[in-house]
């Protein structure tokens, strides 16, 4: 193969990327920075807990293609290499970095890549195939008294991924001995305000815009419906 071949067609590859990315709403998305040179990689994408057509037809393997192999790998390589050369980058727990870079103007990058690989890692633990139902003993008493019953959860939930304007997420949470439903913009988590999350929903356009186009609502209800892994939430009480 000559040269002009194989640049022909990394250029079409190229081209077939970006056209794939912007399908799935990724223009909102920063675009994946390489790590420097001879570094290794401080932080490297979670394994996924179940295969990625698992939550089909909830969620389609398309779907969770980009999603986890695109956009959640797109945050770790962009933190990665944010961080490469700080104390960040010695082996510190995600989590830390991401408090620590809360809410400083000048580390802002750092905290929405590394706020951005957290939540994501937290959203997949969050849902299962055959996931749903009801959650039960201690996180169910702590439901019935912050919602008075489940269905006014579901519902309060199902309002606030609606109502999330833009990207972003929506979440039960815990403080103390009370548990509540939080909306973040854009990169933002409980993590950064104290509060214990226990179950997200990623209400971003690129978690489910080629499955359910602008029918968020729709998908938030197959979340909670189908795909809740309440197991894992009341795994993450305090
Ligand atoms: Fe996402």
């Amino acid at each position: 193969m000559n040269s002009s071949v194989r640049e022909s067609g990394f250029l079409l590859r190229v081209l077939v990327t970006l056209v794939g990315l912007t399908a799935a709403g990724m223009a909102e998305e920063p675009a994946t920075a390489p790590v420097a040179a001879g570094g290794s990689a401080a932080f490297t994408l979670p394994a996924l807990p179940y295969a990625q057509d698992a939550l089909a037809p909830d969620i389609s393997a398309k779907t969770m293609s980009l999603h986890y192999g695109k956009h959640h790998q797109a945050y770790i390589d962009n933190l990665n290499k944010l961080v490469a050369g700080t104390p960040w980058a010695t082996g510190q727990p995600l989590e830390k970095v991401v408090v620590e870079s809360a809410g400083q103007a000048d580390k802002s990058a750092v905290f929405n890549n590394a706020a951005q690989a957290w939540n994501h890692a937290f959203y997949w633990k969050c849902m299962k195939p055959g996931g749903g139902g009801l959650p039960s003993g201690r996180l169910m008493d702590l439901m019935g008294k912050s919602f008075g019953s489940f269905d006014e959860f579901k519902k309060a939930f199902l309002t606030a991924g609606v109502a999330q304007f833009g990207s972003g997420w929506v979440w039960l949470v815990q403080e103390g001995d009370t548990v509540k439903i939080v909306k973040t913009s854009n990169a933002d988590t409980p993590l950064a305000h104290g509060q214990t999350a226990l179950l997200t929903c990623d209400v971003w356009e690129h978690a489910y815009y080629l499955d359910y186009q602008n029918r968020r609502k729709d998908f938030v209800q197959a979340f909670l419906d189908h795909l809740a892994n309440w197991d894992f939430a009341a795994s993450q009480l305090k």
